[in-house]
């Protein structure tokens, strides 16, 4: 692992964000770039948002400004397309308690949009992925499905009207979720993006040295989903997590390959995966709903050496 001396580092790659030490403050540093996945700029502008700040709640921290890193090509989307998008991004950051400060534009073939994030966050509400103790219970925030059910749409493979989930869901800030995991004592957290709930699962259970228990059939997923799965209609991103998460990673029979690939989806602005003291919950479950937010208890921590034990 790459160690920095002297520098105030408290947090180094491999957790959601960096955490550096500045007089007394710890400051919350994160990046994240995404291409399209909606046709609306606004909606795309908001969703970029929502993904951006979510490694500072994933944190137990709070963004504080962002700048936007866009590449576009100028001859393919005029200034409404991007206005629309800024504004998107702009109101779903001030509902997340942040500043769009600057940014910079590149000209590019390939649609790009995202920011650098920075927040502060106060030590002893300090989440890393690593800190899952054997006797902790898991809980995620969202249902899985962003990566199939997007990739689905797109090929023709399933309705559009399944979309109004999805993006639901993608606009749906982490900050409740975040401070309702702070307020109930939580050891670890992460949010489930790109390698889906195995890989970030996985994660966890290698930072906090222990095996993570997740019951399959507990794992919320979004409408259609579990037939899309079965069907192996799934985003290449899928597959790939599956085969890198199966070494470390022990299936009961009972899980099938179309579960497999379900629980390996990449997401984009996904939900939290939260360790927490069993004697947590309540306060956690009662902070959620005064958000009228959902969540579901998927496992627990047990002894271990880093592994995922599904069932
Ligand atoms: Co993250
Ligand atoms: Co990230």
């Amino acid at each position: 692992m790459y160690k920095c001396k002297n520098l105030g580092v408290v947090v180094g790659p491999g957790d959601d964000a960096g955490v550096f030490r500045y007089k007394d403050t710890l400051m919350v540093e994160t990046v994240d770039i995404i291409t399209p996945i909606v046709d609306d700029p606004y909606t795309f502008g908001a969703i970029c948002a929502a993904n951006s700040v979510s490694d500072v709640f994933a944190m137990g921290g709070k963004p504080l400004t962002a700048l936007a890193i866009l590449g576009f090509a100028t001859c393919d989307f005029g200034p409404e397309v991007i206005k629309r998008l800024l504004k998107g991004a702009v109101d779903k950051l001030h509902e997340a308690g942040a500043c769009l400060i600057g940014g910079h534009s590149i000209e590019d073939n390939e649609f790009k949009f995202g920011f650098a994030v920075s927040g502060v966050v106060e030590r002893k509400n300090l989440l890393k992925a690593g800190g899952a103790k054997p006797g902790d219970i898991l809980v995620l925030t969202k249902a899985l499905g962003t990566g199939i059910l997007t990739s689905a749409i797109k090929k023709g493979k399933a309705e559009k009207t399944l979309l109004k989930e999805v993006i639901d869901s993608m606009l749906l800030l982490n900050k409740t979720a975040s401070k309702a995991a702070v307020s109930a004592g939580a050891r670890a957290a992460t949010d489930v993006t790109g390698f889906g709930l195995l890989g970030h699962a996985l994660n966890m259970a290698k930072g906090s040295k222990i095996n993570l228990v997740i019951h399959s059939n507990k794992v919320p997923l979004m409408s259609k989903v579990k037939e899309l799965a079965a069907a192996g209609a799934v985003p290449k991103g899928a597959v790939k997590n599956l085969e890198f998460c199966s070494r470390n990673t022990i299936f009961s029979e009972a899980v099938n390959e179309g579960g497999k690939l379900a629980l390996s989806d990449p997401q984009t602005s996904g939900g939290l995966l939260i360790a927490l003291p069993s004697k947590g919950l309540n306060k956690f479950d009662s902070a959620m709903k005064k958000g009228r937010l959902t969540y579901r208890v998927i496992g627990e921590v047990v002894k271990g050496t880093g592994k995922l034990s599904i069932k």
